[in-house]
């Protein structure tokens, strides 16, 4: 077993998130250097992992079981010949030990006869002393559980560190590299993720990765001497140290055209239908987590609308649509919006995005269709492990709360969530008056039972009138603009 472990592989072997051994390092509560913590620091923190398998560990496994479904069972296996090449390093690894091992005795061995040969009495007591000392080297003793932990997760995953920015990951079952740092919300620079462009190409600086399939982009004799794969086309085979840019603003993702197509349509209720776009394989929208981009219906009914899915999924968007009637756009999607018809976007575009580095809490809160791009952000969140989301989800009626499970899943299957609904009893699109009074008293009493609220950040999405009354209410209370994010929807 690595005598360190980085804090991704630490968090999965004792059943927490990475977020909550930060949070111990921060308050002095484990040792740690550079980003790793030793077996020992780890134990003694957590001195349950001693144990085959923790109540803990079940209780994340069905954590990540609710949460994600079937999906992470469909990839949990590798593809045999990955799962091959890791056993074999593995194998290699415990050869290297075995030769250390040998060596010691060895060592132990030509100590003992040196000091057999010495005639000086008084080194009787040094030699029953090595011979106990070789005897207990030799026998193996008790294995420490984590230890065996540690060599599964080994065969089963491989941990990629990327450079400079230090993020790191774990590749499981299938995944390609571009994948698995995908789903661990990191956003590499990529494009078509089949091969084709070259734009996830990216240098291994150490460990084995394996082409995973055939490409047509080229990567030059010279290119491949230095090291550089393709992210989409590359798992990984040991843990691995990478070069590859991540994006960490809105000006590092590209603007794009794509022809999606609709997959699927579906009406939540009477005033909110559910858009579900397919991009075309080789044509995924690379975007951040609470953007927005453009849509064409119909050739020729445009809107700008947020995209209620996190980036992990770039191929597969989702829309919430409002009903507005004598709204051409809203009028085609509700009447008219076929099931494989073709639809422009455009993006993607807007500043609305997740403070992923700041160690406060997120406040999120949503009015009415603003759930969609708040949908977004607590997904990239819960990628990233961030911790202590709070979602406030504000409806003009009942109605407007159209999807309450989802929060209440979330609610329910991780402990650093909490959902609260809240119904303002009128339009929230025409707050003004003695109706913007009674949207200040609603936020002054949810601050009121919040008292850490005022600390985080916060992120406010939904109709503009709705926003503009709560980001004035933020402003009174003399929160910056730095930790108040806006989404106007419309
Ligand atoms: S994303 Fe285009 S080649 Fe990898």
């Amino acid at each position: 077993m690595t005598a360190s472990l980085s804090l991704t592989r630490a968090a999965r072997l004792i059943g927490v998130t990475r977020a909550e051994l930060q949070r111990k390092i921060r308050l002095g509560e484990m040792v740690a250097h550079d980003g790793m913590v030793t077996v020992g620091n780890l134990l003694a923190c957590y001195p349950a992992a001693q144990l085959e398998d923790t109540a803990e560990t079940q209780r994340i496994a069905q954590i990540k079981e609710r949460a994600f479904g079937k999906r992470v069972f469909e990839r949990a296996l590798p593809e045999p010949e990955v799962l091959a090449a890791r056993i074999t390093e593995l194998g290699r690894t415990l050869a290297t030990s075995q030769a250390q091992v040998d060596a010691f005795k060895a060592l132990l061995g030509r100590l003992w006869d040196k000091l057999d040969s010495t005639p000086a009495v008084s080194t009787e007591d040094m030699k029953q002393w090595l011979k106990q000392e070789v005897e207990l080297a030799i026998e193996p003793g008790v294995i420490n559980p984590l230890s065996v932990k540690d060599n599964v997760l080994s065969v089963m995953t491989a941990q990629v560190t990327i450079l400079p920015s230090r993020h790191d990951f774990l590749v499981e079952g299938h995944d390609s590299l571009l994948e698995a740092a995908m789903r661990a919300g990191i956003p590499l620079s990529y494009g078509c993720s089949g091969g084709n462009c070259g734009l996830c190409k990216a240098k291994v600086v150490d460990g084995e990765v394996r082409r995973t399939r055939n490409h047509d982009y080229i990567i030059s004799g010279a290119e491949k001497a230095a090291g550089y794969v393709l992210l989409c086309s590359n798992t990984a085979v040991s843990d691995a140290v990478i070069e590859a840019p991540v994006a960490d603003s809105v000006q590092d993702i590209p603007f794009q055209q794509i022809e999606a197509h609709v997959k699927a349509t579906g009406h939540i209720n009477d005033d909110v239908l559910l858009l579900h776009l397919q991009t075309p394989r080789t044509r995924r929208l690379r975007f951040l987590a609470g953007q927005n981009i453009s849509l064409r219906l119909g050739g020729s009914f445009s809107a700008v609308l947020p995209i209620a899915n996190c980036p992990c999924d770039d191929r597969n968007l989702l829309f919430h649509i409002q009903r507005q009637p004598g709204n051409l756009f809203s009028d085609y999607a509700f009447d008219r919006l076929k099931t494989h018809e073709a639809v422009e976007i455009e993006g993607p575009q807007g500043e609305f995005i997740l403070h992923e580095k700041s160690p406060r809490a997120q406040y999120f809160f949503a009015f009415d269709c603003g759930f969609a791009p708040i949908k977004s952000l607590i997904e990239h969140a819960m990628s990233l492990e961030v911790e202590n989301i709070h979602l406030h989800w504000i409806g003009s009626d009942k109605q407007h709360i159209y999807l309450p499970n989802i929060a209440r899943a979330w609610d329910d299957a991780l402990d650093n969530f909490s959902y609260h609904e809240h119904i303002a009893g009128f339009d929230l699109r025409n707050p003004g008056g003695k109706r913007a009074e009674t949207l200040g008293k609603l936020l002054q009493d949810i601050q009121i039972a919040d008292a850490g609220m005022l600390q985080g950040n916060i992120y406010i999405a939904g109709p503009a009138e709705a926003v503009d009354a709560a980001e004035s209410f933020f402003a009174e209370y003399g929160l910056p603009k730095t930790r108040v994010s806006v989404s106007r929807v419309k």
